[in-house]
């Protein structure tokens, strides 16, 4: 087209270059740039006419802060509760969410599912830009959404949807996906850098401007972050991750930014054909089909957010071919495990140096807390010892350098989950019951000052 021309802009930090460059001279992000088109001249009309849409969204005067309500801020359950408690207790009227995740993951589904119990109270107009009326009541009906209140636009132009939204003026607006919306003010494909940033920009302004809250579908490139510009996430009030390893139902929902909660929080869903259930309880999910009697099994209970919930870790140690033996982890932070195989070298001598580790937290769970690390500690010696862990056994605390064993938090929670699942035995830090001892039930509590005293516990336990 006359007027127009290609340019490569840094998804980072947004700086263009006529060339394609693997390196961003002006932030350092390796791998940014992708393909935008860009008009030379900017009609004079459609500036004017872009400056007065995002000026008509956003007309504001400053107010007193006393005067200010903190009933704008009132939240609406979206009939999920899994996903109430990743928002921090419901949808925020006037908030702005990000839902992201692979191709396949079951966003569309999500947002079905819950256009039901929004519309109790509320009037939701749900934007498709990629499936027709026909597809989306065809889903509804497999999901039992009835849509009471739930009004379909099947659209990707960003001026036609604001046309309709004034229209009919509703509480809630799923957009899927923010990659299909463009507007016709500016020059570049749909999906192109600009073109998301312009039409979130408009969303959000609606939004605000109108107390309406907004949940936007994005995609994710092969990288696994939201494609378009960086911006976006910054931008929105909330960004959630809708994540699950492909051959399994579990899918797990987490908060990486929440204006109106704690970023902690995971939701636990099973996709079935009747959608997503919810889990309220993950750690009988997690523990379901444990082996019984294998080395280098160990459970432990981790926090995610306020939720205690009882995963297992399997290590397996073999000798290796390699000159250098090969780490994998999958879970669990990968210098983290490093660490942990150094102090179990240094300080009890053990000889990981000849073999292979392979690392993984079964379902798909992440474990980024230290509290994780004795059970990690744990499995790699039981695999590489051949002893093995009974299954009644559970440990948490995390590991210091000196190969101590420090203490962690909300062990008392932590504890009762696992003596609810019945675990009969817990090892614990030291630490943390030192000073007031522990009465979880029918649980065993073994504390331990540092990980030899574990060697031995398994020693004997292996013995008995
Ligand atoms: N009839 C069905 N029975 C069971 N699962 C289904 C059925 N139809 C779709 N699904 C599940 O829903 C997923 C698609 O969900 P969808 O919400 O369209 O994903 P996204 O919007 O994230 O791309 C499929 O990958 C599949 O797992
Ligand atoms: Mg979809």
């Amino acid at each position: 087209m006359k007027g127009l021309k290609t340019v490569y802009v840094c998804t980072e930090c947004e700086y263009r270059s006529p060339k394609w460059m693997g390196k961003c001279p002006s932030c350092g992000a390796w791998n940014s740039f992708c393909e935008d088109v860009e008009q030379i001249t900017p009609e004079k009309e459609s500036a004017a006419k872009r400056t007065s849409i995002l000026a008509s969204a956003t007309e504001n005067h400053a107010v007193g802060f006393s005067e200010l309500e903190i009933s704008d801020y009132m939240r609406q359950k979206t009939g999920l509760s899994e996903l109430d408690r990743v928002l921090g207790g419901g949808l925020v009227l006037g908030s702005v969410v990000l839902l992201s995740g692979e191709p396949g993951i079951g966003k569309s589904t999500l947002l079905m599912q819950i256009c039901d119990a929004l519309g109790k109270s509320r009037k939701v107009l749900y934007i498709s830009g990629e499936e027709s009326g026909g597809q989306l009541k065809l889903r509804a009906k497999r999901l039992g959404v009835i849509g009471e209140n739930l009004f379909i636009l099947t659209e990707t132009n960003i001026e036609n949807i604001l046309k309709e939204t004034e229209k009919i003026s509703p509480d809630v607006l799923i957009v899927d996906s923010i990659q299909t919306i463009y507007s016709s003010l500016v020059n570049s494909t749909p999906g192109s850098v600009t073109q998301v940033k312009e039409s979130a920009l408009i969303l959000i302004n609606k939004a605000k401007a109108c107390g309406m809250s907004v949940m936007m579908v994005g995609h994710v490139n092969k990288e696994g972050s939201i494609a378009g510009p960086k911006v976006l996430e910054h931008m929105v009030d909330a960004v959630l991750y809708f994540e699950g390893e492909r051959q399994q139902s579990y899918r797990i929902i987490r908060a990486i930014k929440n204006r109106y909660g704690s970023t902690n929080e995971i939701g636990v869903f099973e996709m079935s054909d009747k959608g997503l259930i919810e889990i309220e309880n993950p750690s009988q999910m997690l523990l379901a089909g444990r082996p019984k009697n294998i080395s280098g099994n160990c459970a432990v209970c981790t926090l995610e957010g306020t939720r205690p919930i009882i995963a297992e870790i399997q290590a397996l140690v073999t000798p290796t071919s390699f000159p250098a033996p090969r780490r994998t982890t999958n879970g669990i932070d990968y210098n983290r495990m490093c660490l942990t195989i150094a102090v179990l070298e240094k300080r009890l001598g053990l000889k990981f140096y000849q073999n292979d580790v392979y690392l993984n937290v079964v379902g798909g769970l992440r474990l980024d807390e230290p509290a994780s690390d004795i059970a990690v500690a744990m499995a790699l010696i039981s695999s590489l010892t051949d002893r093995i862990i009974p299954d009644d056994v559970i440990a948490v605390g995390e590991l210091g350098l000196a190969g101590e064993c420090r203490a962690v938090s909300n062990l008392e929670g932590r504890v009762k989950e696992a003596a609810r699942l019945g675990f009969t035995k817990a090892i614990v830090p030291y630490r943390n019951v030192e000073k007031r001892p522990l009465d979880c039930g029918n649980i065993q509590i073994l504390p331990i000052r540092g990980i030899y005293e574990v060697l031995n516990l398994m020693k004997a336990k292996d013995e008995a």
